[in-house]
This record gives structure tokens, sequence and C-alpha cells, in this order.
């Protein structure tokens, strides 16, 4: 390994941590006759997790030239909202799922009653915060007013949750090639557009821009899923954090089912590449963020 790839690593940790930390300072207090709901809100918010989504928030808002804390409540919010997804997606209704980030599933620990609100806490408190923004920087309200747009449409039935109705309705048979790619792109990419979007606009970039940016997050959502179906096949739960053949005892269409896992990786790897392309053509620098696009290719979990 060189030396220069065990820097990015260190500094991808750092910065994982730090983005613990805003979540954490973003968390409701644990209080009220409600508080079960703030306690698994943080069970399943706190649990670990790559936090992929409020970096690539993040790095993208510094290449547009982006400071400051302004990011940080919608970094909070985007991974409010992807850590719902997850907790219903493991629901039994859904996927049925008892390990995520290396623990017990919301639900097995805290019941399916709570299981489903405190998903639904997580998508609501996630608009709040993100709306804390207006109080903290008034003058950049046309900004925030449009990222909170995009943070609705690409999580909603134009986004992850259209991408999941599709998933789950396609259960149980074969899928087409288009109707698959249709799911990626919704379940898994509108999130990550939503995050890179977001960071290009509150940075201020042209609608131009943040147009590349969105086909650049497409790109990288699509060989994300891929290679998460791929470490479905080939890894073990206790690397992943999660049961593996989820997909299979699901009766789920993958890239993997549909191609293998040898031609799955090689069209992860051409997409990845092409994202890491576009990302070159934007006039801003951001040498981390190309290597962590490229890190994801090989990612064991
Ligand atoms: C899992 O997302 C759901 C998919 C879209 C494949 P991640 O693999 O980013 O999950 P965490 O956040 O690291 O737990
Ligand atoms: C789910 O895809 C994507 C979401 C929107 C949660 P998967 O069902 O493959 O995600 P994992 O493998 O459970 O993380
Ligand atoms: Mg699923
Ligand atoms: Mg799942
Ligand atoms: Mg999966």
């Amino acid at each position: 390994m060189s030396s220069e790839m065990m820097d990015y690593k260190t500094i991808r940790d750092e910065k994982v941590v730090e983005i613990e930390k805003i979540l954490t300072a973003y968390l409701p207090k644990e209080e009220g006759f409600q508080k079960i709901i703030m306690e698994a809100m943080a069970y399943s918010l706190m649990a670990g997790g790559k936090r992929l989504r409020p970096m690539l928030m993040k790095e993208t808002y510094e290449m547009f030239g982006g400071e400051g804390d302004l990011i940080e409540p919608f970094m909070a919010a985007q991974e409010m909202i992807h850590t719902y997804s997850l907790v219903h997606d493991d629901l039994p209704a859904m996927d049925d799922d008892d390990l995520r980030r290396g623990r017990k599933t919301t639900h097995v620990v805290y019941g399916e009653d709570m299981g489903i609100l405190a998903g639904d806490a997580l998508l609501n408190f996630a608009f709040e915060t993100a709306a804390k923004a207006f109080d903290m920087y008034p003058e950049k309200s046309l900004e925030i007013g449009k990222a909170i747009q995009i943070l609705g449409k690409k999580a909603g039935i134009y986004g992850m949750l259209g991408g999941q109705v599709v998933d789950v309705k396609e259960t149980g048979h074969q899928v087409e090639k288009d109707v698959l790619d249709f799911i990626y792109a919704y379940k898994t990419g509108a999130l990550l557009e939503s995050c890179m979007m977001i960071g290009a606009t509150l940075a201020g970039a042209k609608p131009e821009e943040i147009a590349i940016v969105e086909q650049i997050a497409a790109k990288v959502g699509l060989a994300f899923q891929i290679q998460d179906d791929i470490l479905d096949v080939t890894s073990t739960a206790e690397v992943l954090g999660k049961p593996i053949h989820s997909d299979e005892k699901n009766e789920k269409t993958t890239y993997v089912t549909l191609f293998g896992v040898e031609e799955a990786t090689r069209i992860e790897e051409e997409v990845s590449h092409e994202a890491i392309g576009l990302l070159r053509s934007l006039p801003g620098e951001n040498a981390y963020l190309e290597w962590l696009l490229n890190s994801l290719i090989h990612r064991k979990k």
C-alpha cells in the first residue's frame, strides 16, 4: 500500500469522526414521555456506518468554494434520511433483516411499532434540522430553500422512496435490466444525487454545474449499489455489519443475478471511471473526493 493511500484513509477516518460530532450535536434530547423514540433514533443513527452521504455533501460543498458550518445541518439531515431508509428497509414487511451497522436492527431492539415510528421520526426531524440553516444564515435563504427542495424530492416518490416501491413490488420474479436500473437509480442513486447537489447548491454553484454533479452522483449511485449487491454474495456479516444473502432470501434481481459477479464488477468499474472523468471536467478541484469515489469500487463494506 502506498503512503498516499494510507494518508487518504487516515483523512477519511478523521472526517468520519468530525461527521459523527455533527450528528451528535443535532440529535434531539432524550426526554419527555416520548423519550423512547429519541433513544431509538440515536441507536440507529449513531451505530456507525460509512457516513458516505454527509461526506460527499461536504466535499462537494468545499469543491465549489463553500466554507463554514452552513452545510452541517444538511449533512445531519441527509444522514437521518438515509438512516430512516435503512430502518424501514430492514423491517419484517420489507427485507426482514436483523443486523445493521453491526448491531441488532432497530425493530429487533425496540419492537416493530417503534421501528416504524423511529424511521418516521428521523425523516421528520431531518427537515426540522435542515431548516435550522434559515436561523443560522438568513441571508442565504434562497440557497437553503433550494437545498430543502432537493432534500425532499430526492428522498420521496421521485427519489429513494420511489425506488424502494419498485424494489418491493418487483420481488420474487426476474426483473428486466431497464426496471432494475430504475430501482438502483432511485433507491440508491437519488440520495447520493441529493448530497452532491445540496453541497453544490449551498456553495452557490451554477445550474449547469449542479446538473453535472447530479450526473456524477447518479453514476456513483449505480456503481455503489452494484458493489452492495456483490458484497451481499461475497462478504461476511462480520465485515459488512449486516446479513449476507439478504437479496437471495428476498428473491431480488440484482446485477449479480443478471450478469454474475465478474461482469457486474466490470460494469461497476466502468461506471465509476465515468463518474471520475466527469468530476475532472468541473472547475473546482478535490483530490480527496476523487480518491473517495475510487475507493468505493473495491470497498469491503
Ligand atoms: C446501504 O447504504 C444502503 C444502500 C443504498 C446500499 P450504506 O452502505 O452507505 O450503509 P451505511 O451508511 O454505511 O451503513
Ligand atoms: C436498499 O437497498 C437501499 C435503501 C434505500 C435502503 P438494499 O436493501 O440492498 O440495502 P441493504 O443491503 O439492506 O443495506
Ligand atoms: Mg432493500
Ligand atoms: Mg436491505
Ligand atoms: Mg443490499
